[in-house]
């Protein structure tokens, strides 16, 4: 229990409204994860896997709820211009009378579960509270390993801290002795609802992922991205590595990636250059303050890891699956006929039966996937083999570079460094990915994709790109992290690509250190500073030098024929667009119609 009375009167207040048949208090210990996992093996949601995978659990959802919706992710701030063109609009008083129907009585046959978490290490300067409230021993299970749960947080939250309120049901109340079903949700009323303003969250009728571990999107960044434009910090969808060159000094550095581009696995890649060594500090949210040195020090709000398993395997991402041992939470992946699990991609030979993830029997050549494609992994972060010593160090780590990357078939090289921290807030503001491969030489089916914040923003995106300006106005160049657009994703006119990536994309990694350590060598073109030729280590790398040469250099026609597609996105942005856009914008232009001449 509390000592905060906020906490408690709004705890009464819900457990009034959504009427549970009793509320438990989390205490975040090991007891409770266990007795977690018992419910769900009771209610039919989960199956143990002990002993193929010890004290972990595969779990199947609805077919009906298996991604984040964005679609039914609303921000509910009071003028709907400060939501922006990015982001669903609804008014928060509206909002939260629609919701509040739907939430009367709908915990009604269940347990009102409270979670006191930190987003953070317990007791970090950067960490933050919130406070969900759910009725989904999913939700509690998975909130253990993502984030720190339990009596610890509410000494820290005392008589009056401040908190964030997340608010969660499944929408599926249990009337007389209705009999549960394995993953109760209420697919025709999803509501994800952002209150910026009241740093609230009400999420209704789905229990998977994003939508439902409301730590994790809905707070360390859709509302995290608000308190750190009013507090001067940053909340960011970055993965942050340490990189420790053979010299044993260490730099460390954040990357914006769009979901589905990797950010899991280059936060535990295994480096191919001898002698350097990458270790993960977090993999997909980086929150980040200014320290007393002048310099960006980041902490990974999260505790654990909640990645896309499809794909992952001892060739893309080793530690993952060695994280993956024990202690874990599969959803929606496949059945092996031994109680393990299987993705796409898992292993180079396809098991020859299993059960997919609808249960039903599956074979090599079907003609259709065993595990969803957003099928998840739930792993505690401290299991990572990889995992840095310093990761949960309070006071955050010394950001020296930002990546930003995504998914591009065409036109952008393999790694550029901006001239200034505005000139990379431009190149933050215009990534994108490729929905679908590009023809040959020609710019594809974009999605952009600023920062890698567009279904995360919580606020008006026009603004967030002004946040980014107010930071480089306001603090020391010389010690603001230098950023970088990154793309490992370049093909040929085959289609095939052009950097092998992986552990390759240690290279880069390695000049861009050097480059921080002003070490390395580059050259000044039309979008910037490209390795300098013979700067990046490409030895032992068996790669045909057309490549190379596609890999690293401007593509300037390329680049000309981009200028209209990002007037257009700037242009959705209308007033709210910072100026210095439009200025990069313009000298951008000049730059490659000098280079063209
Ligand atoms: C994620 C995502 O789950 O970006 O991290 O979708
Ligand atoms: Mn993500």
């Amino acid at each position: 229990m509390t000592r905060h009375p906020q906490l408690a009167a709004w705890v009464d207040e819900v457990a009034a409204l959504c009427q549970p048949d009793r509320v438990h208090w989390c205490d975040g210990s090991a007891g409770e994860y266990d007795h977690m996992l018992r419910l769900m093996v009771q209610a039919g949601t989960a199956i143990p896997m002990d002993p193929v995978r010890p004290h972990s659990i595969f779990v199947r959802s609805d077919p009906a709820d298996v991604a984040r919706v964005e679609d039914r992710t609303f921000i509910c701030s009071r003028r709907p211009e400060d939501a922006g063109p990015t982001n669903n609009w609804a008014d928060p008083d509206e909002m939260k009378a629609r919701l509040t129907s739907l939430f009367a009585g709908a915990m009604r046959g269940r347990t009102l579960f409270v979670i006191p978490y930190s987003m953070g290490p317990i007791g970090s300067p950067i960490a933050k509270i919130g406070v969900e409230l759910t009725d989904s021993p999913y939700v509690v299970a998975n909130m253990h390993i993502m984030t720190r749960v339990g009596v610890k947080v509410l000494e820290v939250l005392g008589a009056d801290g401040e908190f964030v309120k997340g608010l969660h049901s499944v929408g599926a109340p249990l009337e007389g002795n209705q009999a549960d079903v394995p993953w109760p949700c209420n697919s025709s009323n999803k509501y994800i609802c952002h209150f910026p303003e009241t740093r609230e969250i009400w999420s209704f009728g789905s229990g998977y992922g994003g939508n439902a571990l409301l730590g994790k999107k809905c707070h360390a960044l859709r509302i995290a991205s608000v308190q750190a434009r009013d507090e001067g910090w940053m909340a960011e969808h970055m993965l942050i590595l340490k990189l420790t060159s053979p010299a044993g000094e260490a730099r460390y550095v954040t990357g914006a990636f769009p979901s589905a581009c990797g950010k899991t696995n280059l936060a535990m890649m295994v480096p191919t250059v001898p002698g350097w060594k990458v270790e993960t500090i977090g993999d997909d949210i980086a929150w980040m303050k200014f320290g007393p040195d002048g310099r960006l020090y980041a902490i990974n709000p999260e505790a654990g890891f909640f990645g896309v398993a499809p794909g992952t395997s001892m060739k893309s991402n080793p530690n993952a699956l060695r994280t993956l041992r024990e202690n874990s939470i599969f959803t929606n992946c496949a059945m092996t006929r031994d109680g393990d699990v299987w993705w796409e991609q898992m292993t180079d030979v396809e098991p020859d039966e299993l059960m997919d993830w609808l249960r039903r029997p599956w074979h090599p050549g079907i003609g259709r996937k065993a595990a969803h494609p957003n099928a998840r992994f739930t792993a505690p972060a401290r299991q990572c083999p990889v995992i840095a010593e310093e990761w949960e160090d309070p006071k955050g780590v010394p950001i020296s570079a930002m990546l930003f990357g995504g998914r591009r078939a065409s036109v952008v090289p393999l790694v550029t460094e901006a001239y200034t921290w505005e000139h990379g807030v431009f190149l933050g503001s215009i990534m994108g990915s490729e929905t679908t491969a590009a023809a040959a030489g020609k710019v594809g089916q974009l999605r952009r994709d600023p920062f890698a914040m567009l279904p995360f923003c919580g606020y008006h995106m026009g603004d967030y790109f002004a946040h980014w300006f107010k930071i480089g106005r306001t603090h020391d160049p010389a010690v603001l992290p230098r950023l970088y657009y990154v793309n490992w994703f370049r093909q040929g006119p085959d289609g095939k690509f052009l950097w092998p990536g992986y552990g390759e994309n240690s290279r880069v990694l390695k000049w861009i250190f050097e480059r921080v350590s002003g070490t390395a060598e580059a050259v000044d073109t039309a979008i910037g500073r490209l390795p300098a030729p013979g700067a990046l280590d490409l030895r032992g790398l068996d790669i045909p030098a057309s490549h190379l040469e596609t890999l690293l250099s401007v593509d300037t026609e390329g680049w000309l024929e981009e200028l209209p597609l990002i007037r257009k996105h700037y242009a959705s942005f209308g007033d709210r667009l910072p100026q210095e856009l439009h200025a990069q914008l313009g000298q951008l232009e000049e730059r490659l119609q000098a280079a063209r001449v």
